[in-house]
């Protein structure tokens, strides 16, 4: 805490509220007396000016186009590292030593089976639901399995709780896809590295061997580290909050899983590449760019504009590359990605985008390499989810470990009927 206090003169009153300083990024003012003191709430939907909590794992400029893990920019982690050491990074903030990796890894890879009655739980759905309901509900029924892990005040159940959650939600994922599609669950393989697991539960079928990519699976490994954690954004918020109740961690992945699911957020993925699929062409570019424009017309640019990243997002110029990569390694050519090229530069030089700070974000190109994958668009927000699990698990740990920690319980502006006694039925006109 900086001995540099904010005053705020209130209806003939001024009052003190100390500055709070982080190791980088905006000095905070800690308005946790204000209530009291003045008995005024302040005003923030959207947290556009909230700092809702104190954290250690994930910082980012967001006009420069900086993103750190623990410290550590993204773009070493995805070229140096695999997905497994940036779990280890973002849970125990530290990179791991070759003793702790290998442990690490062999605690992750021998939980990847889940309870064999799980599998009944996609008989209830029909083979056409959307991946993220299945998601949302399996990632749920957890909890009904693993009681020995929910007692979130005893650390070690906490850590066999944040590895089975890391490590089953790709068995998960895979297993809601084969369902859709009707082919037979494939169990994970404990030789295989994460990426290179989940492809062959995904893919594999038991009429012939699966031979697993390896520039596939690398380029899978680094679109999960992308997408590992992001600070406090809206799904990342919704476990938070989930689990400053005292929730079971199954139940508040559960959430964050819900919450990710929105067009505006991991959805996002999904909806470019509808939007780059309505668009088509190139020469059909300038009109849906003229209705992103336009204020009387509900569509946006998806995969555009972020909340804090004022300038490119790093994540999303990894993402280009990756969707190069893996387009030459399958000698594919998807025209879509001359589209989303195309758009991004003709948006690039729009005024309305430039004084906006409308930049492609890590959705804008995800969705083609995952199609050059083989994924059903679908499931591109589930392998957002796949990802982001170790995030929300991490920020959760910080948030139950933190003793200065409480119940989330914002209040509001009301601004609905003021007090009035009722009317019975028969004096109502
Ligand atoms: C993710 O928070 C995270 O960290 C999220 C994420 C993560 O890793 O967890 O990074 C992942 O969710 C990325 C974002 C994916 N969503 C999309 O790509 C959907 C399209 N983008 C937008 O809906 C929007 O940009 C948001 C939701 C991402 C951000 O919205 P904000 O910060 O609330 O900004 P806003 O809606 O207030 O927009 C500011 C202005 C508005 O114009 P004015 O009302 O000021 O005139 O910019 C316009 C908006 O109309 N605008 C867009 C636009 N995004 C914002 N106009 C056209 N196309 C767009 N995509």
């Amino acid at each position: 805490m900086s001995d540099e206090k904010g005053s705020l003169g209130l209806g003939g009153k001024t009052i003190e509220l100390p500055v709070m300083q982080g190791s980088m990024g905006p000095e905070v003012l800690d308005i946790r007396s204000l209530y009291g003191e003045t008995g005024m709430f302040t005003f923030d939907p959207g947290f556009t000016s909230t700092a809702s909590c104190e954290s250690k794992i994930t910082f980012i400029d967001g006009d420069a186009g900086v993103l750190l893990y623990r410290g550590y920019p993204i773009e070493q982690l995805a070229e140096h590292g695999d997905f497994l050491e940036t779990c280890y990074l973002l849970l125990y903030g530290e990179l791991p030593t070759p003793a702790q990796k290998a442990d690490f890894d062999y605690r992750i890879t021998r939980h990847t089976m889940v309870h064999e009655q799980m599998a009944r739980f996609f008989q209830g759905f029909r083979r056409d639901a959307h991946p993220m309901a299945v998601m949302v509900a399996s990632v749920g029924a957890l909890s009904a399995f693993y009681h020995d892990s929910t007692n979130i005040a005893d650390p070690t159940q906490r850590m066999i709780a944040s590895t089975r959650m890391i490590a089953k939600i790709p068995t998960l994922a895979a297993m809601a896809y084969k369902y859709s599609i009707g082919h037979p669950f494939v169990y994970p393989k404990n030789d295989l590295d994460y990426a290179s697991n989940f492809l062959r539960m995904t893919f594999a079928v038991p009429c012939e061997d699966y031979k697993v990519n390896q520039i596939v699976s690398r380029a899978l490994d680094r679109i999960f580290i992308l997408h590992a954690d992001h600070e406090q954004n809206a799904s990342t918020s919704t476990v938070r909050l989930a689990g400053s109740s005292g929730a079971n961690p199954f139940a508040c992945i559960a959430a964050g899983i819900a919450s990710l699911w929105g067009p505006a957020h991991g959805g996002a993925n999904e909806a470019v590449l509808k939007m780059l699929e309505e668009i088509g062409t190139v020469d059909r570019i300038p009109h849906f760019i003229a209705r992103a424009k336009d204020k009387n017309d509900p569509f946006r640019l998806m995969g555009f504009g972020h909340r804090v990243y004022k300038n490119y997002d790093p994540r999303a110029k990894l993402m280009q590359q990756t969707t190069r990569e893996v387009l030459r390694e399958l000698g594919l050519k998807d025209p879509l990605l001359e589209v989303a090229l195309e758009l991004e530069r003709i948006a690039l030089h729009d005024d309305y985008f430039i004084e906006k700070k409308l930049y492609p974000n890590i959705d804008f190109y995800s969705g083609i390499t995952l199609k050059a994958m083989g994924f059903p668009t679908t499931t591109f927000t589930v392998l957002f989810a796949i990802a982001r699990t170790v995030g929300w698990i991490a920020q959760w740990k910080e948030m139950i470990e933190d003793p200065g920690s409480k119940i989330g319980r914002p209040r509001q502006l009301y601004t609905g009927a003021t007090r009035r006694d009722y009317t019975p039925i028969n004096k109502r006109s």
